[in-house]
């Protein structure tokens, strides 16, 4: 693919890599792609990141047609960068884009794209322990007409910015809130996208709960309100009785890369995992019976987060003593060695940028 780039006259400053939060700092640069229904896509570049134009009745600002990833990049100690399992982020975006009637944006071209953004920002991908260059593939309709239907023009952008934890507690456990009256997910609808919409439907609850001072919402399905799905910015899973459960992949849950490479390593160490409906009832009986050992969310942006406290009802279970569990703590130096490259990349997820 021929990348046009258009270099900037000023380059911005950098931020402070001890205090990065998450997603407000955006790099110098963005990479734009349009997709029109008569030529497909073109006009690949590397342009100045700048606010773009939309026609106020462009299309998805009224229907919501858009679609996203989320991926990093990491500096390991040599200096190099790397990804993590960016083709696993280009599949899932095209199983989104077929869910929304959008056009899929080829793997290798998605993959290309990346590499060759991130290394014009090579600068930018931060070197402080547990800092990376989180990397955001959008795509979104842009014709402008107000009738539903499926759009013929599209763009595909992907911008970059800097960031540390995703949660204020980083490391530390997180308190999470059960929903049981909202719901994020049915099946035949769009929870195993990736799309704004999931997230906008989502918010309440998390303004829900935040109030009674928790960080995220635990999902319960959308059908009965009975089996545990996923945290919105995260999977979920459980340590109990020694076997790990998870909410499988059957059309409301999110494929997370970071779900699918923790049952990878943790099936390696010969744990049992079991990709299954988890009652609430049972998980909070779990809790008060001595049996729930740890809960853990897995998501690019949250890593490894461990669940200290869950609250249900009227119900609280605190897990480990909101201690981070000995195995969320083994996932996390796995996982987050493998990336950094501090641990041998034995499953060859890594991707170098060269
Ligand atoms: C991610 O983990 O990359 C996400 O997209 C979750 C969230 C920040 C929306």
């Amino acid at each position: 693919m021929e990348i046009r780039f258009e270099k900037r006259d000023v380059l911005k400053e950098k931020p402070d890599q001890k205090n990065l939060g998450f997603g407000k700092y955006m790099t110098d640069y963005m990479f734009v792609m349009d997709w029109t229904k008569e030529e497909g896509w073109k006009d690949a570049r590397i342009v100045p990141y700048a606010p773009i134009t939309l026609d106020p009745a462009c299309v998805t600002l009224h229907y919501a047609q858009e679609t996203f990833e989320g991926l990093k990049a990491y500096r390991t100690d040599e200096g190099k960068i790397q990804l993590f399992r960016p083709e696993m982020n280009a599949r899932r975006m095209i199983t989104s884009n077929e869910r929304l009637c959008m056009p899929g944006f080829p793997e290798d071209m998605f993959v290309e794209a990346v590499k060759a953004l991130v290394k014009v920002e090579q600068d930018w991908v931060p070197s402080e322990p547990e800092t990376s260059l989180y990397i955001r593939p959008f795509m979104f309709a842009t014709e402008s007409a107000l009738g539903v239907h499926m759009a013929t023009s599209y763009k595909f952008m992907i911008i970059c910015c800097p960031v540390g934890a995703y949660y204020a507690e980083g490391i530390n456990p997180v308190r999470i809130l059960v929903e049981d009256e909202l719901v994020r997910a049915v099946k035949g609808g769009t929870g195993f996208t990736k799309c704004g919409g999931n997230y906008a439907g989502s918010i309440l609850g998390q303004v829900k709960a935040e109030k009674l001072g928790y960080s995220q919402v635990l999902w319960l399905d959308g059908e009965q309100r009975k089996y545990v799905e996923e945290v919105g910015t995260m999977n979920i899973m459980f340590k109990i009785a020694g076997e790990i459960y998870t909410a499988p992949i059957e059309g409301t849950v999110l494929a997370g890369v970071t779900r699918d490479s923790m049952i990878h390593i943790l099936r390696d160490w010969g744990y049992t995992v079991n990709e299954t409906r988890l009652s609430i009832d049972d998980l909070m009986k779990a809790g008060c019976d001595g049996t729930l050992e740890e809960i853990f969310g897995t998501g690019t942006a949250a890593v490894i987060s461990p669940v200290g406290e869950l609250r249900y009802r009227e119900d609280t279970v605190i897990v480990n003593d909101f201690k981070i569990g000995e195995l969320t703590r083994k996932l996390y130096d796995t996982l987050t060695g493998i990336q950094w490259g501090k641990l041998e990349d034995k499953y060859g997820w890594t991707v170098e940028v060269k």
